[in-house]
């Protein structure tokens, strides 16, 4: 067991390299299972998750092998189970983007139905919706969830909402299939396109990725590959945010700048200077920001990825904000934990109304979910005194080497047992 201890930062400076995205790697090792070709992934970042659903395969006979940091080879030729552990599976809600890749190539798979979680009961109907529509029986119970499906048949289908794991999971699930499949209301997220260039790569024939309709013409076959995964977007927007809550100055190396406008724009607006290049932004603080409305919304809209930092941000910006999340339904736990740091937060259904403090103080925190867990290592680097961040495996899920890229920008974070 270990906590996150962090003092009072020095304005963060100079320059770090941006991780390849977790939630871009999590569907593109899942559609390994595609192929029985090898497939090479490189920028994989080193993470929790990532582990997971590598062992995942494993367990259901794909190949892994290690070339160097951040690459792997992938031979998914001798699947020989078609269902995981419960025990695997019910570790990561992304599990459940094995789905789709199973039942186009296998027509078969068993996995436990993914639980809620401490930011929403995140059912997966979509997903089943989407299988279903293809012509996949699907049975229920004890549960799991199974389908099969002899042989898949595009079909046009409509998505009440455009969630990402859906439209990852129908994607996978539809490329092998017989004919057409367009889905509309499509997630537009940067992974999305990811994951359609990397299955393009393979052979498949996607278009219109990124935009609320995608459209598949089924193909017989898919090859092997080799493939970067992008960069990821909200790693790079929490550096930014760090950058601007510690009055820094930090350029991030290796990123997209097409998807980090939505961060940039609520920065700007609120005073702070970014200045996009090729593939790096910098950050400039600006003496005094100004406080902030946010909604967070599908892509291109503000992502609620990042609304947890942002919410520190402006728990230390002069002025009344609004804060409201619309796509999941309890994702306001770190106010509390906020709280602790004297930030003045007040909940009212989905909305948060946070007036700013000149400072907040180095507390005894938890972090209940991933970005919670950001928010309260940024809180931490303004805070007057030291501040100890418990549940840290939440933040090990997404963050590669956190606690290494603050030091690196002059952060006084470290690593410590807790006896
Ligand atoms: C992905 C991201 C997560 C991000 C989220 C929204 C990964 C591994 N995770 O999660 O970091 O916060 O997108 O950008 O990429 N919903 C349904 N039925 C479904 C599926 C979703 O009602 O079948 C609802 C969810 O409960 C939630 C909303 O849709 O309220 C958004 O979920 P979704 O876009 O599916 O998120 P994930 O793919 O789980």
């Amino acid at each position: 067991m270990k906590k996150l201890v962090i003092r009072h930062s020095p304005p963060l400076s100079g320059e770090i390299l941006i991780s390849g995205s977790k939630n871009a790697a999590l569907p593109i090792l899942a559609g390994c299972l595609l192929c029985e070709d090898t497939i090479r992934l490189s920028n994989l970042p080193h993470l929790t998750d990532v582990r997971v659903i590598c062992e995942i395969l494993r367990s259901l006979g794909c190949v892994i092998t290690r070339e160097n940091k951040g690459t792997l080879l992938l031979d998914a030729s001798s699947i020989t189970r078609f269902a995981a552990p419960y025990g695997l599976a019910g570790k990561m809600r992304a599990s459940f983007l094995i789905m789709g890749p199973m039942l186009a190539r296998f027509g078969k798979i068993r996995l436990s139905l993914p639980g809620g979680c401490p930011i929403g009961s995140r059912p997966v109907n979509l997903h089943l919706k989407g299988f279903a529509a293809l012509g996949a029986e699907i049975s229920q119970g004890h549960g799991y969830v199974e389908l099969s499906a002899p042989h898949l048949t595009g079909t046009r289908l409509y998505l009440d909402f455009p969630s990402v794991g859906a439209t990852e999971n129908i994607l996978m699930a539809s490329v092998l299939a017989d004919g057409v499949t367009v889905i509309e209301n499509a997630a537009a997220e940067p992974e999305i396109v990811d994951l359609a260039s990397f299955l393009c790569s393979m052979g498949a024939q996607i278009t219109g990725a990124g935009t609320d309709t995608i459209r598949i013409q089924g193909v017989p076959l898919l090859h092997g590959t080799d493939y970067a995964i992008i960069p990821d977007r909200i790693e790079a927007g929490s550096f930014m945010i760090a950058a601007a809550m510690t009055q820094g100055d930090v350029t991030l190396r290796g990123v997209i700048c097409d998807h980090l406008k939505p961060v940039t724009a609520k920065l700007r607006e609120s005073g702070v200077q970014v200045t996009d290049s090729d593939d790096s932004v910098r950050v400039r603080a600006a003496q005094t920001r100004r406080p902030l409305d946010i909604k967070t919304l599908p892509f291109p809209g503000f992502p609620t990825d990042l609304q947890a930092q942002m919410m520190a941000l402006l728990s230390v910006t002069k002025g009344t904000s609004i804060i409201t999340e619309t796509i999941f339904e309890n994702r306001f736990m770190h106010a509390a934990e906020l709280a602790r740091m004297g930030a003045d937060i007040k909940i009212e259904g989905r909305t948060a109304i946070v007036e700013g403090q000149n400072t907040l103080t180095g507390s005894e925190v938890c972090a209940t979910d991933l970005r919670a867990g950001a928010s309260l290592v940024l809180a931490g680097l303004t805070a007057k005194g030291c501040t100890t961040v418990t549940g840290v495996h939440h933040i090990e899920r997404g963050y590669e080497n956190l606690d290494l890229k603050l030091r690196m920008l002059g952060a006084d974070v470290e690593f410590s047992e807790i006896p």
